[in-house]
């Protein structure tokens, strides 16, 4: 971890102390917390915007009654095997399936690899959370 410094900003009092009541609701427990993670993911949207190596989870919902789905899931995920790092399966009932991928590559291919695995015929739900491999933030 690099040296911590202080550093002071201009901002007006009134967008401030709204900032503070946010905050204080979402528990954190400084104001400088609040900011620095401000900073870092404005730096991941970077990352990903520019193409650089990231990491990130897909999300999926789905009903394993449902015909074919399963298998469509799986090749669609042997299909781009290089940058999936784990799979997670959870039954979450008797019908409703959650699966977690965990991805890390080009921006690029992890949306195209979350665009097919969500649009697959029976996902309820799906989504990408894009996040960083923590190396350059
Ligand atoms: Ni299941």
């Amino acid at each position: 971890m690099s040296k911590l410094i202080r550093s002071s900003i201009s901002i007006e009092e009134e967008l401030l102390e709204k900032y503070d009541r946010h905050i204080k609701g979402k528990k954190y427990p400084t104001r400088s917390k609040a900011i620095i993670d401000l900073i870092r993911e404005e730096l991941v949207r970077k990352e990903w915007v520019e193409g650089k190596n990231v990491a990130g989870a897909i999300t999926l919902v789905y009903s394993h009654h449902k015909r074919e789905i399963v298998n469509k899931l799986m090749s669609i995920q042997h299909d781009h095997h290089h940058i999936i790092i784990s799979t997670q399966h959870v039954h979450l009932d008797h019908e409703n399936c959650l699966e977690i991928v965990v991805v890390k590559g080009k921006p690029k291919e992890i949306e195209n690899l979350s665009d097919k695995l969500r649009t697959v015929k029976g996902v309820r739900h799906g989504s990408l959370t894009m996040a960083s491999t923590g190396k350059k933030i």
